[in-house]
């Protein structure tokens, strides 16, 4: 029965939170603990978020479910392990400090694991089961969902989701490594109708902002752009700033279309007559896109002055490049 398969997923997966947990605080998880201390995490904050430590021998957690009862194939169900003819059954994660994925109800459904150093995969993630969809998943959203705020912030990783949390920004929530999904907005829209990006300063997470945006506004959630420069991320924002300043640049927050145009600025020399053109042609391409008259006249307003042309002018580009679209 599929039920019955879902049930005893879920039952596998809290043993193996347990067995983590338990690890961490063992003689053997030493390391891990000063590896999370290291990264300024409280022991409050490891507790609240389950976190573990997978030790060294590549089949511990599976000899430990087979003695509660399990069998290989249930186990390997759970993503847990795997087995091949060589070494038989054996753990997906070893050496690794683990995150347990939640779903909103607070059941574990995966798990994700870091390295303590620089080896590769820096993070290796249990795979999608019968219980872990990916794209349908949120990691802290099961706490994030009581935050009294009106939106979320949306980062890329388990560290920046439980640096923000520490932090007392708990309405922090992050994809599970990997892209943001149509799934995920329509799940943020049953809590709130707003979401500040957060993601990484780098190319790729300047990349993912852009392409969370659209999707974003599809499920009927508007966007701001949060600035984490000089830093890579928000746990190192928060880590070398601090609280207070991460308040002021949630403050500062920038508009999802504005900052769209200001990567695209990227592209042209503003300073040059024939560059500031093309740059406007395609800024009024894409505001052809708005399809309300209001929202649109709206948003050239505030291009005609961050760019500083007239709104006249702009408009009429922007009509022209909407007709021509049809
Ligand atoms: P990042 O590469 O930005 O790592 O990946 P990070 O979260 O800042 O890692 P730390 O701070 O060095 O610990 C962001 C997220 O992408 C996923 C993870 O969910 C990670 O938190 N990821 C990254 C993977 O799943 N696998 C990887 O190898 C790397
Ligand atoms: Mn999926
Ligand atoms: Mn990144
Ligand atoms: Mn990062
Ligand atoms: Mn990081």
């Amino acid at each position: 029965e599929r039920s019955d398969l879902r049930e005893t997923l879920l039952a596998i997966n809290k043993l193996a939170a347990k067995y983590y947990y338990a690890q961490l605080r063992s003689e053997k998880g030493r390391q891990a603990i000063r590896y999370l201390t290291d990264r300024s995490l409280t022991e409050e904050t490891i507790v609240h978020f389950g976190l573990g430590y997978a030790n060294k021998y590549s089949d511990d957690l599976s000899r430990y479910l087979k003695m509660q009862g399990y069998s290989d194939e249930l186990i390997v169900k759970s993503g847990l392990a795997s087995v091949d003819e060589k070494q038989g059954i054996h753990d997906k994660f070893w050496n690794r400090v683990m995150f347990p994925i939640m779903d909103v109800n607070s059941r574990v459904i995966g798990f994700g694991g870091r390295v303590m150093g620089d080896a590769k995969p820096k993070y290796l993630n249990s795979p999608e089961t019968p219980i872990f969809d990916k794209s349908r998943n949120l990691y802290g959203l099961n706490r994030a969902r009581t935050s009294r705020k009106s939106y979320f912030l949306l980062c890329e990783g388990y560290m920046d989701v439980i640096a923000l949390h520490q932090a007392g920004f708990t309405n922090a929530v992050a994809s599970l490594g990997t892209a943001f999904t149509p799934g995920h907005a329509s799940l943020i829209r049953r809590y709130v109708q707003e979401v500040y990006l957060t993601y990484d300063s780098d190319e790729a997470g300047t990349k993912a902002a852009l392409r969370a945006m659209p999707i974003l506004k599809e499920a009927g959630i508007t966007s701001k752009v949060i600035r984490m420069d000089p830093y890579k991320d928000p746990d190192e924002f928060i880590k070398n700033l601090g609280a207070p300043a991460f308040e002021e640049r949630i403050q500062k927050a920038r508009n999802g279309f504005m900052y769209s145009l200001e990567v695209l600025e990227r592209q042209f020399d503003l300073n040059s007559p024939e560059g500031k053109t093309a740059f406007l042609k395609e800024a009024a391409s894409r505001l052809g896109e708005f399809e309300e008259q209001i929202e649109r006249d709206n948003y050239t307003e505030a291009v005609a002055r961050a760019y500083r042309v007239s709104f006249e002018d702009l408009k009429r580009l922007v009509s022209k490049t909407a007709v021509e679209k049809g």
